[in-house]
């Protein structure tokens, strides 16, 4: 079954929007596999954010990830990749729309809250790197996410 990896960035940690996040993806019926509030450090946001070390930005960036704790997340569920991405919200909240994370609780492009993985394959990396100690495995009864049609 498809997983993605969900972080809720230090601002959405300070003010205090991890329960309403969680639940977001909870009710949609995804499934929680793993979760962990931690303070990472530049060289770990670095690698994180490795593919956008080029751009103006990345320095900041960097900066506001390692600035507070952030809660580490391994969402699953059919289409959990894309769904869940919408479910955040266009990356500049100027333009994500209401009713997403972004669109609802965010106004700064460098304050967007949440990240989300873009891809199966960089979900697949990012869980790797976020949880090298493994996730929980257990099937959730209410959405066994076994049917394929
Ligand atoms: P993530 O889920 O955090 O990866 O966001 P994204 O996939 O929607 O966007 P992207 O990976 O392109 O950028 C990563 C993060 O960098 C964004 O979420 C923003 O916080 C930040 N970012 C992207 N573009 C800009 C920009 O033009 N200016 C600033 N200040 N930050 C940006
Ligand atoms: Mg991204």
């Amino acid at each position: 079954m498809e997983q993605t990896f969900i972080m809720i960035k230090p601002d959405g940690v300070q003010r205090g929007l991890v329960g309403e996040i969680i639940s977001r993806f909870e009710k949609k019926g995804f499934s929680l596999k793993g979760l962990k509030l931690i303070n990472v450090d530049r060289p770990f946001a670095e690698k994180h954010y490795a593919d956008l070390s080029a751009k103006p930005f990345f320095n900041g960036l960097v900066e506001y990830i390692i600035s507070g704790p952030v809660v580490a997340m391994v969402w699953e569920g059919k289409n959990v990749v894309v769904t869940g991405r919408k479910i955040i919200g266009a990356t500049n909240p100027a333009e994500s729309a209401p009713g997403t994370i972004r669109g609802d609780f965010a106004i700064d492009i460098g304050r967007n809250v949440i990240h989300g993985s873009d891809a199966v394959e960089s979900a697949r990396k990012e869980i790797a790197l976020w949880f090298p100690e493994g996730i929980v495995t257990w099937q959730s009864s209410a959405h066994p996410g076994s049917t394929s049609s």
